[in-house]
């Protein structure tokens, strides 16, 4: 039996919001760059930041989450957001206003302006649940939307899941580096910087592909 025949991918919708918040907070938990930006801040006060510039972006129209559930208790183990390409889910009025009064996070140190152009926006995968293909899961079958609508797609990549993303497909072309090393010798300023991956569609259909 293969190990993921016990959980099952499906589409998440608003009720799943306070699980996927939750989910965030303790994937985060030894993650090298989330550590020094939180530090002493407690789990509460986690699951409000992340509720506040998460839950509302991740619900709207150009996005899609996945969860996937354990079969046996019914619990959200992993999840993730793709935001699909304007050209398939156009901007309409009502979410060009909405996503021009969301604060871009340019109060905090480590997320200047800007940089939150990622399609996948987030996975986050239990951290007992973690190493046993579950994230994989989900990057393929968000390779395999990209592939059918011949979309690239980009990712902000902590030092957990690049392997897993360049595995499957994406390729280095920029880093944001928070400079974690300001905080003192204990936090890893290598293991705290973001790769910014892409990934191109497989079989991308060049100019040349529709001129002969
Ligand atoms: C990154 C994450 C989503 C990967 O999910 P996962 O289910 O553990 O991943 P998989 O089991 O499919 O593992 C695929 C690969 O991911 C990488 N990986 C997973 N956990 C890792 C870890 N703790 N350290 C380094 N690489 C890791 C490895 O390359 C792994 O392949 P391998 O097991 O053959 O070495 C998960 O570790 C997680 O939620 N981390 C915390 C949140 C996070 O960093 N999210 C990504 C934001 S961009």
């Amino acid at each position: 039996m293969n190990s993921l025949d016990g959980f099952e991918l499906v589409e998440a919708n608003a009720s799943d919001t306070d699980e996927i918040i939750n989910l965030m907070v303790l994937a985060y938990e030894d993650d090298e760059m989330w550590k020094y930006t939180f530090q002493k801040v407690p789990y509460y006060g986690r699951f409000r930041f992340f509720y506040e510039y998460n839950s509302a972006r991740n619900m709207m129209e150009d996005v899609t989450c996945f969860k996937i559930s354990e079969k046996a208790t019914g619990k959200m183990v992993a999840y993730t957001a793709l935001q699909y390409p304007w050209t398939i889910r156009p901007l309409s009025p009502e979410l060009k206003i909405a996503l021009s009064s969301l604060d871009p996070l340019a109060g905090l140190p480590l997320t200047p302006k800007g940089f939150r152009m990622d399609d996948r926006m987030g996975t986050h995968v239990l951290p007992e649940y973690q190493r046993q293909g579950l994230g994989s899961w989900l990057t393929r079958h968000c390779n395999s939307i990209a592939d059918e609508h011949q979309a690239k797609t980009y990712v902000a990549a902590g030092c957990k899941s690049r392997g897993m993303f360049k595995a499957l497909g994406f390729k280095r072309f920029g880093v944001f580096n928070p400079h974690a090393e300001r905080w003192g010798q204990e936090y890893d300023a290598e293991k705290a910087k973001y790769e910014l991956l892409v990934r191109e569609p497989k079989d991308l259909k060049t100019v040349d592909d529709y001129e002969q």
